[in-house]
């Protein structure tokens, strides 16, 4: 079947994420892909593309992983479904062993979930009855950033700083608060990356002192922003923003959804790239390669001290899923686990990272593009426009964020631009020959539309 006819099926029959309603059912462009081989997708034409994004974040190894479909095929056949609300099955055991050994501190304990947003919304839900245990009830409100992501079930949008994520649903507003991005790039009013981080910091402990720091749950934050537009916050920003948090007694849940699995070259970020040790770490995505879905949370011995055992009070942690600690995902998990090791990846991605930066740097050169940053294997493209007002600005970014991808499928690359940013986080496998051919071709795509801009008498720079 030719891609038309299944996007004439898929406009008949499907929605997905963040459809714009709008054009619902008049989808007809959108690349169909059939297949992936390494750091590759294919299009039903047999086209094939470099997958800049990696699916979103999670495809750490690769496509096409003959060990990931031996384990899961083993699995199915072994034990295709265990329900973890009354039994417990050999290979979450092993899961959690792994990752436990290998998250800082004393966060020894893991809570299977089904993706991100279910591990986000579950250690919420956790210190909810944390704090309800301790008769501590008041303690509601959450800290977070503008621009973060942390999903899409009704908290962990309500955490969410995406001003465009919060525009047409609801979320919960009273008790969430949240401080600047720390993005300097958007900053030009600070005269250096170092005072922007004085007074984001600054501006943490004065929020922690405004709502009461006896009132407050957590603060919850990814270490690099990743969907908001790879956010690299400043040096020590991380850090200080721990200090501050601990020094208040407050709990710090650490989302690392994209940070963790390898992206920066450490199984968790949190301590080996920052020194901070949270108290609760979000995984998901890159923990089985994105083949099979799967999440988590890993919290440490010392939080669950004050509400387990004679401290419970006969209170139940009332939250899990069908497919919580599934055996199939988690053998999936077990087996990604083990490519990364065996082949050395989070090795591959310190040693691959600075060539992968500094290449995408050398786009800086062209008049459409306004910030390249970035750290590990992930990256931000920011296109610049110009317009006279907010709405007609987020307008022209979606159009230059489109035409860029065009042009770049065009030429065998997806970017799948957030708006009128390309994020590039490709499978951790990729070599310096494929990051070369990446970048030439995203070179080539932001030349070409802005040639079509200046074309069409659009002012960039
Ligand atoms: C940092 C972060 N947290 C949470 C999520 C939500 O994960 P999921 O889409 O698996 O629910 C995402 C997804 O992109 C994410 O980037």
């Amino acid at each position: 079947m030719k891609s038309k006819d299944y996007r004439n099926k898929y406009n008949r029959h499907l929605i997905h994420p963040w459809s714009d309603f709008s054009f619902l059912g008049k989808d007809d462009s959108s690349t169909v892909i059939v297949k992936g081989d390494g750091v590759y997708i294919y299009d039903a034409e047999g086209n094939k593309l470099l997958d800049g994004p990696a699916g979103m974040w999670c495809m750490q190894t690769g496509y096409g992983r003959k060990e990931i479909a031996d384990a899961v095929a083993t699995q199915i056949m072994e034990l295709g479904y265990a329900c973890s609300f009354s039994v417990i099955n050999n290979k979450e055991v092993e899961l959690a062993e792994r990752i436990a050994a290998h998250t800082p501190g004393d966060l020894n304990r893991i809570f299977f979930t089904t993706g991100g947003s279910t591990a986000v919304d579950s250690a919420l839900r956790l210190c909810q009855l944390a704090n309800n245990i301790k008769g501590q009830s008041y303690r509601k409100h959450i800290i977070t950033r503008d621009k973060a992501y942390h999903g899409s079930t009704f908290l962990a949008a309500s955490v969410t700083g995406k001003e465009r994520d919060k525009s047409a649903m609801d979320t919960i507003q009273d008790s969430i608060h949240f401080l600047t991005a720390p993005c300097y790039f958007y900053h030009s009013e600070f005269a250096s990356e170092e005072e922007f981080c004085d007074f984001l910091v600054e501006e943490l402990e004065s929020k922690i002192q405004e709502i009461g720091p006896e009132n407050i749950m957590c603060f919850i934050a990814e270490p690099i922003l990743a969907s908001g537009g790879v956010i690299v916050p400043p040096k020590g920003y991380n850090y200080r923003c721990w200090q501050i948090v601990k020094k208040y007694d407050i709990t710090y849940i650490a989302d690392e959804v994209v940070t963790g699995f390898g992206r920066l070259g450490h199984w968790f970020s949190s301590e080996d790239e920052f020194g901070v040790i949270p108290d609760i770490i979000i995984f998901a995505k890159g923990v089985t390669s994105g083949y099979i879905p799967l999440g988590g949370y890993a919290v440490s011995d010392k939080l669950l001290e004050g509400f387990i055992g004679e401290n419970a009070d006969g209170c139940t942690y009332l939250n899990g899923y069908t497919w919580s600690g599934n055996p199939v995902a988690c053998a999936a998990g077990l087996a990604s686990w083990d490519i990364i090791e065996k082949e050395g990846l989070l090795e591959h991605v310190k040693e691959i990272a600075p060539y992968f930066q500094q290449q995408l740097r050398t786009l800086k050169d062209i008049a459409l593009v306004g910030d390249v940053r970035g750290a590990g294997l992930m990256a931000a493209v920011e296109m610049t426009s110009t317009a006279d007002n907010e709405a007609d600005l987020l307008e022209k970014d979606f159009v230059v964020g489109e035409m860029v991808d065009a042009y770049c499928q065009q030429f065998g690359l997806v970017v799948r631009p957030f708006i009128n940013i390309c994020i590039i986080s490709p499978p951790l496998i990729i070599t310096k020959p494929q990051i070369d051919e990446l970048v030439g071709i995203l070179r080539k795509g932001l030349e070409l539309t802005l040639a079509d801009l200046r074309g069409q008498g659009v002012c960039v720079n």
